[in-house]
């Protein structure tokens, strides 16, 4: 039997502290009225001292795991996809597990950028597909305010904090996850990026002296680059599965840019309507943007049961991607919609992977003993 990757949870954290355009006028030569008409963002969300990439990543995944009904310790495989992880190495997503309790839980992070959440997302799915594991947790998550240089004025304006979670479930169920593209031109690799700190141009006081720890972008080819690959990885997801940009009932975005997303809706030949959009309140949150944008879709009531909705992202690296899938929401057995149905469904599933566990447990100790 085929397996299917659906997306059974949702969830966000967003730092309460807004920070406006207005407030930005304070801080460098910049104006409302240059940033809404360039960007249409007006406002942005800034973490707390004690807010963390990984502790807006691990309330987003609270938030997801309820609405999913899933308990932490049934996760299999949590995945950070950041761009301002908490340090180089150890992996956020390990920091996040420990937070959740997700005591059976592999975790890694994931480096793409803002299109990082697509792929991640995808990376799940497949882990699904193939029955290598049941249930996944894909999150987006950044405190970008800590890596951009609020003295320049071409990047501080665009950026916000906040997190974003998938639940991501296996099922016989057809739906979820149906096609993902990815790509990537690392010839574009230095128009946007954190030039210091790695291992090629180690951190010091020559480079902290010249700000080479900060986000550095070339606004315009960036902003060209988006233009053409919204719409091409677009139709090319959609062409996996033999449908047009007609076929799809909401588009979810990258939100960096309303005029990007203004292109590739007319290259697209769709309506503003057919995108989702809150870049206005929150600016761009890489990896993060997506998965925020969905939970706010869903609370509008524009994503339901067996909607199609593609999820599409450009980023540093350059990277970009777009994945198709079918709605679902909470399995049946979700508490809140059926509590006779789940209460019989956890029991029956915490048996079997206490089972499950019992037989891996035994063949590791048969191998090891060289049986
Ligand atoms: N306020 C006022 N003026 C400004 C500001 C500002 N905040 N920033 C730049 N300017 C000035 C520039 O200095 C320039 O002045 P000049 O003509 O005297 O040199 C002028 O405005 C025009 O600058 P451009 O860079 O040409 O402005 P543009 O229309 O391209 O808009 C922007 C800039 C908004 C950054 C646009 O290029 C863009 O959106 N690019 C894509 C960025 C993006 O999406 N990045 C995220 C990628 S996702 C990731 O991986 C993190």
């Amino acid at each position: 039997m085929p397996r299917y990757a659906h997306i059974t949870g949702w969830g966000h954290a967003l730092p309460e502290h807004v920070l406006t355009n207005k407030d930005l006028e304070n801080m460098v030569d910049t104006s409302d009225e240059w940033i809404v008409t360039r960007t249409g963002i007006r406002e942005r969300r800034i973490a707390a001292p004690d807010q963390t990439t990984a502790s807006l990543a691990a309330d987003a995944a609270t938030e997801a795991l309820k609405v999913a009904g899933v308990k932490p310790t049934d996760v299999d495989l949590i995945i950070v996809a950041t761009s301002s992880p908490e340090h180089i190495f150890p992996a956020t997503a390990a920091i996040v597990q420990d937070m959740l309790g997700a005591t059976h839980a592999g975790a890694f992070d994931l480096s793409a950028a803002c299109t990082g959440f697509i792929f991640a997302l995808n990376m799940a799915a497949q882990a699904i597909r193939t029955g290598s594991i049941d249930t996944a947790v894909v999150i987006g998550a950044e405190t970008l305010s800590r890596i951009v240089n609020w003295q320049d004025r071409n990047t501080c304006i665009l950026f916000g904090d906040g997190a974003g979670a998938f639940v991501l479930q296996g099922s016989e169920e057809p739906g979820g996850v149906m096609h993902a593209v990815m790509h990537a031109d690392g010839s574009g690799a230095d128009v946007l990026s954190i030039p210091a700190g790695g291992s090629k141009i180690p951190t010091s006081a020559d480079t902290v002296a010249h700000g080479l720890h900060y986000v550095h972008m070339e606004g315009r080819p960036v902003f060209r680059f988006a233009t053409r690959v919204m719409a091409e990885a677009t139709r090319e997801v959609l062409a996996k599965a033999n449908l047009t940009p007609d076929d799809v009932d909401l588009i979810i975005p990258h939100q960096a840019n309303i005029r990007i997303l203004e292109v590739a809706a007319r290259n697209l030949k769709l309506p503003m309507e057919r995108f989702m959009v809150n870049l206005d309140r929150y600016g761009n949150t890489s990896t993060a943007s997506i998965p925020i944008a969905t939970v706010e879709a869903v609370a509008q009531g524009r994503l339901r049961r067996g909607d199609k909705v593609v999820l599409v992202g450009f980023g540093g690296g350059l990277t970009y991607g777009a994945l198709l899938a079918e709605w679902t929401g909470p399995f049946p057995d979700h508490p809140e919609v059926n509590p006779e149905r789940y209460r019989l469904w956890a029991r029956v599933r915490s048996t079997g992977l206490r089972l499950k566990r019992k037989v891996l447990a035994h063949t590791s100790r048969e191998e090891n003993l060289g049986g």
